[in-house]
């Protein structure tokens, strides 16, 4: 039935958006619905129209589809941490490898026949998150949690089924601290980070804390068991509580036999299963040996380089963040890895174009979403290497990426992989292998 104004209205659901909505067309207009599936019958409550689509929310399922499940978060649907917790695990894995293989082929790039699929246990898995925090009198104080769906409100969160079991028992525990604190409505955001060696959460502060404002975190460290760290500014002020029985945190990649230290800060991959699982895949693909030399672009701390660099001859990796740059060259140190440069450098800088890093017969790229188009040409023409693995948190740009390089840039797509990194939300990352053409 066609809507009239705002009026509610029933609809057939097609298929699922990138991010998570079901898609319906009604008089020839593209509707994204919130909480739909594809092949349920919903109505439709309007919320917003634009000129080309327009939005709404589920407000009845007329006939559920067979792969609809109970969310197991008791905020899903307002909370923007999650969009897929309603369908069942195994469909999730089949829309996002469909919706990498929709994607390339709206770029006109055939994908190979084998898509490898990297899927690890789907709860519990996010070691990396930020929390926001905001004081309510109306609310009862304090909430803390993830943001509303396209909203700058809170969630409130007692429970998070896909954060870290260190941080959520914690979870229903924050508000009240904060609310003890002497500035209870200047505490905005905690950062989460969980290493294999402990759990850290640092909580910014837009005033400053006083002495018992310091030994009432101090004291919830000690009794959660956790690192508390205080940020008053920039990332360069964050400061742990205790300096003293503050360690730096950890992860490891055991098929490398690689301990990777990283600050509460810095970017670590979300899902440590499924990082080791992508780093053992991109190594296996690129298959160096000692006389490979291997070009790691966007290298972070050194993820896939250290590993890399187990095989390869040399590695040079190249990162934008210094910090992150000075972690590379402690990690490789802290693991015995002579072989392996670190270099800091802007790539997406125009000066890229000139940009000559030497002979390297593999290349390794994990930019971020807006992908590597500029540097992908200059390395593709200026180096020639053999082979290319591309690790991408947005199929967009993946394939945008790989219609180039599996055009002019003389390169054949032999590899495709989805990697659930993000299981229960609508983020696909995904790995390719190109191969220069014979
Ligand atoms: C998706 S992360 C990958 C990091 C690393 N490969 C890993 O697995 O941990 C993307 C990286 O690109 C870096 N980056 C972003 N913009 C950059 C730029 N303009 N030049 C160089 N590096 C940049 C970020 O600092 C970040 O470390």
């Amino acid at each position: 039935m066609a809507p009239k104004s705002r009026e509610p209205f029933d609809a057939k659901i097609g298929g699922l958006s990138h991010d998570g909505r079901g898609v319906t067309r009604v008089d020839g207009k593209v509707w994204f619905v919130e909480g739909a599936l594809p092949g349920e019958k919903v109505i439709v409550k309007p919320i917003r129209g634009k000129r080309s689509y327009s939005l709404g929310i589920t407000e009845t399922i007329l006939d559920p589809s067979a792969s609809r499940v109970e969310p197991r978060c008791a905020a899903f649907g307002v909370c923007g941490g999650c969009a897929l917790q309603h369908l069942e695990y195994p469909n999730q894995l089949a829309f996002k490898k469909g919706s990498v293989i929709e994607t390339f082929g709206a770029a006109g790039v055939q994908v190979p026949q084998d898509i490898l699929q990297l899927q690890a246990e789907p709860w519990a898995y996010r070691r990396r998150a930020r929390l926001g925090a905001r004081l309510v009198p109306k609310k009862g104080g304090v909430l803390v949690g993830f943001r509303e769906r396209n909203k700058s409100f809170i969630t409130p969160l007692t429970h998070c089924p896909v954060i870290h079991p260190s941080v959520d028992p914690v979870l229903a525990r924050m508000p009240q601290l904060i609310g003890q604190l002497s500035i209870p409505d200047q505490v905005p955001q905690i950062e989460v980070a969980a290493g294999e060696n402990g759990t850290a959460l640092v909580f910014r502060h837009l005033s400053p804390l006083t002495e018992s404002d310091l030994s009432l975190l101090k004291q919830f460290a000690v009794q959660e068991g956790l690192l508390i760290y205080t940020q008053s500014k920039g990332p360069e002020t964050v400061i742990p509580l205790d300096v003293s029985a503050t360690p730096e945190l950890f992860y490891t990649l055991k098929a490398f036999d690689l301990k990777i230290s990283f600050s509460v800060t810095q970017f670590v991959q979300v899902n440590s299963a499924i990082n080791e699982l992508l780093v053992e895949t991109a190594v296996d693909w690129l298959a160096p040996n000692e006389k490979d030399g291997v070009l790691d672009l966007f290298c972070g701390l050194g993820n896939f380089s250290l590993a890399l660099a187990r095989r390869a001859g040399q590695v040079l990796g190249v990162e934008g963040d210094e910090s992150l740059v000075r972690k590379a060259e402690e990690n490789a140190s802290a693991n015995g890895i002579n072989n392996a440069r670190f270099q800091a450098r802007d790539l997406f800088s125009d000066s890229v174009l000139d940009w000559d890093p030497g002979h390297y017969s593999q290349v390794l790229v994990d930019p971020p979403r807006s992908g590597a188009l500029d540097v992908l040409k200059n390395i593709s023409s200026r180096l020639n290497p053999d082979r290319i693995a591309y690790v991408s948190c947005n199929p967009a740009t993946l394939a945008r990426d790989a219609a180039y390089l599996t055009g002019s840039g003389g390169y054949r797509l032999t590899k495709l992989a989805v990697a659930d990194m993000f299981p229960h939300t609508a983020h696909i990352e995904s790995a390719a292998l190109f191969e220069r053409s014979a």
